[in-house]
């Protein structure tokens, strides 16, 4: 798995591709959080490890419905949640979080910061941000625990 790294883009294509070349590390039980603001790209990351796991279905964010599940060739399914909208983490809870992240299925997570202390330790965080170089510019960075 990649250590540590980061990465500068400058379009939602190649930031998906960072998603798609990132998708290639990841295996059953992996759980992604992703932080960054409103706009930053998050989805378009997941769009683009959807891409490399073989997701043929829309990813979309699921700020409404909360949790979209996709199917994939290499894994039963993969969870995408989008936690903006939950106030509490027994909100969180009560929606069954836990037995998403026990699943073995590879969880990822938009707004993670609700349920930062019950992320299990080896989760993989991904940062992304704007910068002040211009609107399509984005700064990456992965946080990989598994050195
Ligand atoms: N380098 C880039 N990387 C990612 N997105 C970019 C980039 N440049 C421009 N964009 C645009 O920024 C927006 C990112 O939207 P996206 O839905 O991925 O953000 P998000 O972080 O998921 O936001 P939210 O918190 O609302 O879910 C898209 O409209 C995308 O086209
Ligand atoms: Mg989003």
């Amino acid at each position: 798995m990649t250590h540590d790294f980061a990465i500068t883009t400058k379009s939602a294509d190649e930031t998906q591709r960072f998603g798609k070349e990132f998708a290639k590390k990841l295996s059953g039980g992996n759980v992604v959080s992703l932080y960054g603001d409103l706009g930053s790209g998050k989805t378009q990351i997941v769009k683009g490890i959807c891409l490399g796991l073989g997701v043929t279905q829309t990813v979309n964010s699921p700020t409404f419905i909360i949790v979209n599940e996709y199917s994939s060739g290499q894994f039963p399914e993969i969870f995408h949640f989008d936690l903006y909208r939950m106030k509490t983490q027994d909100e969180i809870l009560n929606m069954g979080f836990l037995e998403y992240i026990d699943s073995g299925s590879v969880v990822l997570i938009e707004w993670p910061e609700h349920v930062e202390d019950i992320l299990p330790e080896g989760t993989i965080k991904i940062h992304i941000s704007h910068t002040v170089e211009d609107e399509n510019t984005r700064w990456i960075k992965l946080e990989n625990p598994e050195k």
